[in-house]
């Protein structure tokens, strides 16, 4: 069984037995399909991995950047309470509004928000607004603008923030000092920038599974 099939299989077999999925995630990536976005949702056990993230941090306020068609921001918009906010950044008019019915379907509507625009002009929105700070940020949006969303989720969090940052292995390409694709320079920007900032726990995880072989970058304010 080649590498790619036998994490496949895990993932089925996780997903199924521990019964991630539901009627609402499942309608989300299907409509998300339907209208042509990209199959590059976390998966559904990496989607409750965030959600459990959110719950230990006990997060209330929650920053996602780059929602696509909501499947994440479903996710981690499960682990607010009633009185909890979720803002979503989505450059892609199109993915916001199939995000928005996703959101609406699973009853987050009330606690959610997706804000159309490239991250780098709604985020100096939000910290006009003084909109932060979050609790917890997911940067899942533009590889290159890693570096900044660093910057960005520095700026709007508070000491004891969580970030969270996914895709950043790349199928081991993230060692490659001398790569030039820009996913991997943007990210390893960013784990030089989370290397040199004093006030941050970090470290990165490799993962295996229906997303091929990739990991996350996870990070505690710490001052
Ligand atoms: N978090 C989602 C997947 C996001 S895919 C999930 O796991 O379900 C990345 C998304 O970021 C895409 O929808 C893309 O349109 C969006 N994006 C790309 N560049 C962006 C930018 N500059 N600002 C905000 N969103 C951006
Ligand atoms: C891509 C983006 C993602 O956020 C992801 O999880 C997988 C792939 C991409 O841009 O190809
Ligand atoms: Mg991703």
């Amino acid at each position: 069984m080649a590498e790619q099939e036998r994490w496949d299989a895990v993932d089925d077999y996780v997903t199924s037995a521990l019964a991630l999925a539901d009627e609402a995630l499942d309608a989300a990536l299907g409509d998300s399909d339907a209208a042509g976005l990209p199959q590059i949702a976390v998966a559904a056990n990496q989607g409750k991995l965030l959600q459990l993230l959110a719950e230990v941090q006990g997060a209330r306020k929650i920053l996602e950047i780059g929602t696509l068609g909501g499947y994440s921001t479903i996710w981690l918009a499960r682990a607010l309470p009633a009185d909890g906010r979720l803002v979503t950044l989505e450059y892609q008019a199109a993915h916001a509004e199939v995000a928005r019915r996703n959101l609406a379907r699973a009853g987050l509507d009330g606690v959610t928000e997706v804000r159309v625009g490239a991250a780098l002009d709604t985020l100096p929105l939000l910290e006009a607004e003084g909109a932060g700070p979050f609790d917890f940020v997911f940067i899942d949006a533009d590889k290159v603008n890693n570096p900044h969303y660093l910057d960005w989720s520095l700026r709007l969090t508070r000491p004891g923030s969580v970030i969270v940052c996914d895709n950043v292995v790349r199928g081991g390409a993230v060692a490659d000092a001398d790569s030039a694709d820009p996913a991997v320079v943007g990210t390893r920007a960013l784990i030089d920038r989370v290397a040199a900032h004093p006030g941050l726990s970090a470290t990165v995880v490799q993962t295996v599974g229906t997303k091929g072989y990739d990991g996350f970058l996870l990070a505690r304010v710490t001052g």
